[in-house]
């Protein structure tokens, strides 16, 4: 960067020794398709279901859409140029599934598959290694008409979609992540319906579930059939869930959140089941009646790594009669069959997202599914934090957001310290972007952008994570 680190402000971190990382620890950044390429008509694209919903009155913030976003599309040589600057070795990006297959089954479009070519060109022109996700929630919309992930029939257009990628990029994209959060295509996409397709119903929530994982097992299939040297994984979010009390009531409230958030894609990717007790909750819910034999043995293929994004801690209660429901992810429709438990807010710091800042949850996160589930190598594809910035003299100095990084890069040091094989840290996001339904209202960049002039500023946290990533580490602070 054209400006030194600048020291963060007085005050915002406590005193802290120099951390110091694994040789190769992969240092990334992270986006996605539809929250910044934009030229959401050009070039044979057609729309996914992000288009659809967010030009439905309505449903995000201020109506804002994904039409234009960053112009990344437009703008990818010098997008790549600031990755550059940053030192990056690693940018996860995702493909847009309506860019290179319109239709969502049939031919590809090879002006959408020439656009990912010359980002891919470019990174590693730049020698910044590509990390490819197939799905980061942009299901083109014949798809959705045809019944979206709640029907089987989606798995297979995503193995079919997952070849044509890999045919036109394997030879230069070694790490590839098939589906971004499971969780919120299910739950938030079908269950609650804050998130396109916009669709609630608890039933279809757990058999698009499912699905989009019988999707990742065959994407996984297909990923080796066309590319066995790459390196293949799944991304989920994670969260620890932890009861407000001791009270039985709100240890059973935590078994069935972490149950619906964590276990219903942890165990059958990692372990070839569902768990029990979740089964039992969703009775009734839904039978399981859509999942077949043999699902769950390809929904477990072998990977050969697994992607965590961390975000936040859910603390949970037993239900309290009259209580009031609270919206988004604490929405009750987003939990089938435990539609009742209270989310409980600590009063400890938030960012602008309302999420509690929670640094020594991602420890235990890792932990745990180095601990219970895998000796895969992890990877964390996304951490990071929406703040108000503001500019001021042609600079935004976002102590808080670097300040969350600074603690949740020691907490991923603390779990390599435990033994976890933790490879890399991509963070969430390279740039400000289309933030779902909140439209361009909630700021997560390390890159500040004006949605006006497209004018891009590095903030105070970019410097800072340049300088992490040239040392390797942390400095003391
Ligand atoms: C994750 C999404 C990502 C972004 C961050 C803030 O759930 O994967 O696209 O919206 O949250």
């Amino acid at each position: 960067m054209s400006n030194p680190a600048r020291p963060p402000a007085a005050g915002a971190l406590a005193e802290r020794p120099p951390l110091t990382f694994p040789p190769g620890f992969l240092w990334g950044a992270a986006t996605a398709a539809y929250q910044i390429e934009g030229a959401a008509t050009e070039d044979g694209r057609a729309p996914s279901i992000w288009d659809t919903f967010s030009h439905t009155p309505g449903r995000t913030v201020a109506g804002h859409t994904g039409d234009v976003a960053c112009d990344h599309y437009h703008r990818l040589d010098s997008d790549v140029a600031l990755m550059a600057e940053l030192g990056l070795k690693s940018y996860r990006f995702s493909v847009s599934w309506p860019r290179v297959q319109p239709g969502g089954s049939g031919p590809a479009n090879a002006a959408g598959l020439d656009f990912y070519r010359r980002l891919v060109d470019e990174l590693l022109s730049h020698g910044i290694e590509p990390w490819l996700t197939l799905y980061h929630w942009d299901l083109p919309q014949p798809l959705e008409d045809a019944g979206g992930w709640p029907a089987r029939d989606t798995a297979a257009r995503f193995a079919d979609y997952t070849t044509l990628v890999a045919d036109a990029l394997g030879d230069r994209v070694r790490y590839w992540t098939t589906l971004n959060e499971p969780w919120c295509s299910a739950f938030l996409g079908y269950g609650s319906g804050v998130h396109a397709p916009g669709r609630s119903d608890g039933a279809d929530a757990v058999r698009a579930g499912h699905h989009l994982m019988l999707g990742h097992g065959l994407g996984v299939q297909a990923l080796r059939a066309a590319r066995p040297t790459s390196e293949v994984g799944v991304t989920v979010n994670l969260y620890p869930v932890t009861p407000a009390s001791d009270a039985p009531g709100d240890v059973d409230a935590a078994r069935r959140i972490d149950g619906l958030a964590n276990r219903f894609f942890l165990d059958p990717l990692l372990r070839g089941a569902y768990p029990a007790d979740l089964t039992a909750d969703l009775a009734g819910v839904t039978d399981f009646g859509h999942v077949r034999d043999g699902d769950l043995a390809t929904i477990s293929s072998p990977l050969d790594l697994v992607g965590i994004n961390y975000y936040s801690r859910h603390v949970v209660a037993a239900p309290v009669p009259g209580e009031q429901p609270e919206a988004y992810w604490r929405a009750p429709s987003c939990w089938p069959g435990s539609e009742d438990v209270r989310f409980v807010t600590r009063g400890v710091p938030v960012t602008d997202m309302n999420w509690e800042i929670d640094a020594p949850g991602l420890t235990e996160t890792l932990r745990r599914v180095h601990e219970e589930y895998t000796d895969l190598p992890l990877y964390v594809t996304e951490n990071g934090s929406a703040f108000v910035d503001t500019v001021v003299d042609g600079e935004v100095d976002d102590v808080d957001r670097l300040a969350y990084f600074d603690a949740h890069l020691r907490a991923s040091h603390e779990a390599i310290e435990a033994g976890v094989p933790l490879r890399g840290y991509f963070a969430w996001s390279l740039m400000d972007n289309f933030e779902w339904a909140w439209g361009y209202t909630k700021r997560f960049g390390m890159i500040h952008v004006d949605y006006d002039s497209q004018v891009r500023i590095p903030k105070s946290s970019a410097r800072w994570y340049a300088e992490v990533i040239r040392r390797n580490g942390l400095a003391a602070q």
